[in-house]
């Protein structure tokens, strides 16, 4: 090799491995807290696109607890991570978080807990991938309106109104917020009346709602004509405490509930009758989409690919948008299987 080749290759060389150096992606992920039945699911996918795309990854648990989702942010930020993922605790946190990460020059892709669109809006690198809460409450109250509609009998005391239970989310999510809304408008529009004979939250934990339930069967018994939960784990709770209350037993007691999500054992109590209806909230398409932004975004893509198309924060499309919004599914025992792993 004559000396100019050399000086040309070890120059070449340098080029590589400083594009390179820079186009590594290297992805810090935080869930707001591990011991969440849904968010399991999307954070096995977050970490099996990851170990399939062989690309460096860390997850880490912010334990119910905001300040340690921001503690972890930092550890990320100094430790050189070139993007980020957050699931927050408390969405309303997120312009902390974006002032860290836009001093810093580091992408953001939020997910799962929508931070307000004037966050999203202060940084060119902030991203968000969900879905919209409002359309699984809507599906959650279109199921319950079917129900009602064809069974007479579900009026247990034939006032020609629906007494209902609402076992609410995490009031900080949005999630809450809008499915405890649209379940019922759904009904109202459908012309049903209603009656709201309890609604609290269960923190979308499964014991605190049957905790939750078991204390309203004692107070309104057979009042209680519809059980609606904003996730399916406090769905099940909810049955627990139904089954031990003589439900479901032989057929002879039964009450419609709802949940949201569509976990395997959500699909699971479907099959078995307890639950009438779920809507699916689909853990893989998130997973996927987080994943596919954060790898993106951390290589220093300026075009970005994904599985469901950028859009806006009302949800219309737009490729330049900030938002990916994956769609929400009814499932009940007519179509169940199709979702079955
Ligand atoms: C919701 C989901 C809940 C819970 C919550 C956490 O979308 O339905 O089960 O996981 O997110 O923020
Ligand atoms: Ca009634």
């Amino acid at each position: 090799m004559n000396k100019k080749s050399g000086i040309l290759l070890v120059a070449l060389a340098a080029a590589v491995t400083s594009a390179f150096a820079q186009t590594t992606p290297k992805i810090g992920v935080t869930i707001y807290k591990f011991d969440d039945t849904f968010m399991s699911y999307v954070r096995g996918k977050i970490e099996g696109e990851a170990k399939a795309a062989n690309v460096t990854i860390s997850v880490q648990d912010g334990q119910g607890d905001q300040s340690k989702v921001n503690d972890i942010q930092d550890l990320f930020l100094t430790q050189g991570y070139t993007s980020l993922a957050i699931n927050m605790v408390e969405p309303t946190a997120a312009n902390v978080v974006i002032q860290k990460v836009s001093a810093k020059k580091v992408p953001v892709v939020f997910f799962n807990r929508e931070p307000d669109a004037s966050d999203i809006a202060k940084y060119p690198m902030a991203y968000y991938v969900g879905a919209k809460a409002q359309a699984s409450g809507t599906l959650e109250g279109e199921i319950v309106a079917a129900y009602w509609k064809a069974h007479p009998e579900a009026d247990k005391n034939h006032d020609g109104k629906l007494q209902y239970v609402m076992i609410m989310g995490d009031p900080a999510n949005t999630d809450a917020k809008y499915r405890t809304e649209y379940s019922i408008k759904a009904l109202t529009s459908a012309g049903i009346k209603v009656e709201s004979l309890a609604e609290d939250t269960a923190m979308w934990n499964r014991g605190d709602a049957q905790n939750k339930m078991q204390a309203w069967l004692s107070k309104f018994g057979d009042k209680i004509e519809v059980v609606f939960a904003n996730n399916d784990d406090m769905a099940l709770g909810a049955i627990e405490a139904l089954k031990a209350a003589g439900y479901f037993a032989g057929g002879k007691k039964y009450i419609p509930v709802v949940g949201v999500d569509a976990t395997p054992a959500g699909l699971d109590a479907l099959k078995q009758g307890t639950l009438l209806g779920t809507v699916l909230n689909d853990a893989d398409k998130q997973g996927k989409a987080v994943f596919d932004l954060a790898d993106q975004l951390g290589s220093g893509a300026k075009t970005l690919k994904t599985v469901v198309p950028m859009a806006n924060a009302d949800g219309t499309p737009n490729p330049a948008g900030h938002y990916v919004w994956i769609p929400y599914t009814k499932v009940t025992k007519d179509n169940y299987t199709q979702f079955v792993k």
